[in-house]
């Protein structure tokens, strides 16, 4: 009897244990983060989407420390290694990071999960370099901030599920179209020409050629690999995933077992939390793992989608209406794509376009979340497919002079960026998040507008032909774009 008793409490123990890895109790000076993910409970249903999501934001808002592992004295942002061991007190760094000790300490205007102002200004690229401080001798005394990375403003991530969904479909759409032309230059032993194109978004030309080869020289706003990386500014991240697990390490020295561990010891990280990794050198151990990476993408993938908040007055709202109609004819809408048709809210995690250095399909069977539950009231077209209120086309554009600052040509997955091209800034929201532009030097919207150039350049001059109250419309009218406040 006694045994049977103490089998159950046993069991019982085991179960309690089974969600939550290393829930302890500490006196004194204790981690930020209590808890970790175990990804196969995620994956099996043993802990609801609801807990799933709550972990994830308490990681988003965790404010990490070094007993949780904050810092990277051995590891670059980008994941190299670096000689010297940079620990405490030299363990932040304002240019190559790590620079803050929480997603939230940027991502929090208006709300968690938001933009950032001026002082949350990331230096990009520059978490490749070693501790930029600018005093060390080995660093040469005439180098510019400017030269190692490029200052750029913190963006939210709102509806940002939706939006990685539309890449991914985006994508699909564009290698099967280079597939066609390439089934087709062999079968005819002719050059294929085609349009690439999905959802209404043109991506230049590709030509396949009889003899197998793909001249990519023509195609225009994406990588020549097709697919389509919705996520910064310059448009180079795949996936929310992809993203987490870098700005971990990036800005806060903490490292995922998925993207620190090499492949054949990543079925182990995510199933357990061994004792394996170590990468940067801080005495902490597998610092997040493959769940706590779930839960912090299903945090931001389901996160409030922004609305449109209209003014109290008459006056004012008369003054959108005008916004919104100018706004399309003077062409903003070419980029600023009011909709993008989507056919699915199955969100998949891991995404099947990610790099094989972060968890992809081929490690793991993943999750599925329907974000139907989250936003049930999107608009549908006549086709059934959701209307996605992004106000982007997701797609690079040449942006002129103006916007042509930065120094460092910023990397994709096939070659360097040119430092005047720029993903179509989703609007959705953005009024909620000041200042604007890359690198939020515009303090108002008349002055985002004002420095459009390049493709845009003809539409900033009809704008700066409206007359005053017509100009006036289209930033009451881009004014209306809200990340509503309350919780
Ligand atoms: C020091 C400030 C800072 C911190 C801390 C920070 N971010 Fe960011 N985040 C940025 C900036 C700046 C950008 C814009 C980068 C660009 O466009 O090149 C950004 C962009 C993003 C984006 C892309 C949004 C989009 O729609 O393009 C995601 C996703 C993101 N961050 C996730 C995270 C996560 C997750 C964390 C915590 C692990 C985090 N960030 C921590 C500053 C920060
Ligand atoms: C050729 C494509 C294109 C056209 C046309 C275009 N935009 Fe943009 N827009 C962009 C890109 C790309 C950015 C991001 C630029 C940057 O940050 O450097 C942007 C940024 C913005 C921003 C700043 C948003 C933020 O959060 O920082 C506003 C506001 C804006 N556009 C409004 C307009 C208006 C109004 C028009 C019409 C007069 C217009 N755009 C026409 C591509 C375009």
């Amino acid at each position: 009897m006694k045994e049977i008793l103490l089998l159950i409490l046993l069991i019982a123990f085991i179960f309690s244990c089974k969600n939550t890895s290393n829930s302890k109790v500490f006196i004194g000076d204790e981690p930020a983060v209590k808890t970790h993910l175990i990804q196969s409970d995620i994956e099996e249903g043993n802990i609801s989407i609801e807990d799933v999501i709550k972990h994830g934001e308490s990681l988003f808002t965790a404010r990490f420390n070094s007993l949780d592992g904050f810092g990277r004295p051995l590891s670059s942002g980008d994941r190299t290694r670096r000689k010297n061991k940079k620990i405490f007190p030299e363990n932040f760094n304002r240019i190559s990071g790590p620079e803050s000790q929480a997603c939230s300490d940027c991502h929090n205007m208006p709300i968690v999960g938001g933009g950032g102002s001026n002082v949350t200004n990331v230096f990009s690229s520059a978490e490749k370099s070693p501790f930029l401080d600018f005093d060390t001798e080995s660093i040469d005394k005439d180098i510019k901030i400017s030269e190692v990375g490029n200052e750029r403003n913190t963006t939210g991530m709102f509806g940002s599920g939706l939006v990685e969904l539309l890449a991914r479909e985006m994508t699909k759409d564009l290698i099967a179209q280079r597939a066609t032309a390439e089934a087709l230059a062999i079968k005819e032993s002719r050059d294929v020409r085609i349009l690439l194109s999905t959802k209404g978004v043109d991506f230049g030309f590709l030509t396949a050629r009889p003899n197998g080869t793909i001249d990519t020289s023509e195609i225009e706003g994406v990588d020549r690999d097709l697919i389509i990386k919705p996520f910064t500014q310059k448009g180079v991240v795949i996936s929310l995933r992809v993203f987490t697990n870098n700005a971990m390490n990036h800005h806060h020295g903490m490292q995922s077992s998925e993207r620190f561990l090499d492949k054949e010891d990543v079925h182990k990280a995510m199933d357990v939390l061994s004792d394996m990794n170590d990468y940067d050198g801080d005495g902490v151990e597998n610092e997040l793992s493959s769940g706590d990476i779930t839960a912090v993408t299903l945090f931001q993938a389901t996160l409030k989608i922004p609305v449109r908040i209209l003014p109290e007055s008459d006056e004012e709202k008369k003054a959108v209406k005008n916004g919104d109609a100018l706004f399309k004819d003077i062409g903003c809408n070419s980029c600023h794509v009011e909709s993008l048709p989507l056919k699915s809210l199955n969100f998949t995690d891991p995404s099947p376009f990610n790099p094989k250095n972060h968890l992809s399909p081929d490690d793991t069977a993943g999750i599925s979340v329907d974000l139907g539950k989250f936003f049930p009231n999107l608009e549908r077209d006549s086709n059934g497919n959701y209307l996605v209120p992004l106000f982007s086309d997701l797609r690079r554009h040449s942006m002129g002079e103006n916007l042509n600052n930065e120094k460092v040509k910023q990397l994709s997955s096939r070659g360097k960026i040119d430092t005047d091209q720029w993903m179509t800034r989703k609007l959705w929201g953005f009024a909620s998040e000041p200042p604007f532009l890359h690198h939020g030097r515009a303090t108002l919207i008349s002055e985002a507008i004002l420095m459009h150039g390049g493709d845009a350049e003809e539409s900033r001059v009809r704008y700066q032909q409206l007359s005053a109250y017509d100009k006036a419309s289209i930033v009451e009218y881009l004014n209306t774009f809200q990340i509503p406040k309350e919780e």
